[in-house]
């Protein structure tokens, strides 16, 4: 009885530090993400390329509240054709159906908070939210 006490508690604790290691983690694996997922069409600078990628530095979408949106997109992809902040986007978005909750909730962490946006972080309770709507 004692033993298995004793046993939960350091399991607690070890919860506890991880979950503090991946608060701290987040931003630093969100731009891991964003540089081996992302980058690519969307740029260092986040900036994209006029016509085809949509820039994602100064999008009014990316720093506004519409969440369930942005992790639609990063989940499904997109291919919408409507204008974003005005201007129109050729490419196409490929989806990410090998980021976890977790990873999702930090490559928007990082794209809401680099270059010049600030906003909000977003936690994997709110991805999970967003999934349970749907
Ligand atoms: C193959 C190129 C490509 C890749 C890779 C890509 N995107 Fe996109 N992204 C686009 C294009 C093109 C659009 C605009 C599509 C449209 O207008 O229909 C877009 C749109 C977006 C938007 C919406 C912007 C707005 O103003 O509404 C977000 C957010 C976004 N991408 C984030 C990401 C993130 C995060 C990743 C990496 C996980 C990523 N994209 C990977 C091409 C890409």
């Amino acid at each position: 009885m004692k033993l298995s006490a004793f046993k939960y508690s350091v399991g607690f604790l070890v919860l506890m530090f991880f979950c503090k290691a991946s608060i701290a983690q987040n931003l630093v694996n969100g731009k891991k993400i964003y540089e081996t997922k992302c980058l690519v069409c969307h740029q260092a600078d986040g900036g994209g390329v006029p016509n085809m990628n949509a820039p994602l530095d100064g999008s009014s979408n990316v720093v506004n509240s519409d969440l369930a949106r942005l992790v639609r997109i990063i989940k499904y992809g997109y291919n919408e054709r409507v204008a974003l902040d005005g201007y129109y986007y050729s490419n196409a978005m490929t989806p990410n159906p090998d980021l976890k909750d977790a990873d999702i909730a930090d490559v928007l962490s990082y794209i809401r908070n680099s270059w010049t946006n600030k906003a909000s972080k977003v936690t994997t309770a709110q991805v999970l939210a967003v999934k349970k709507k749907k």
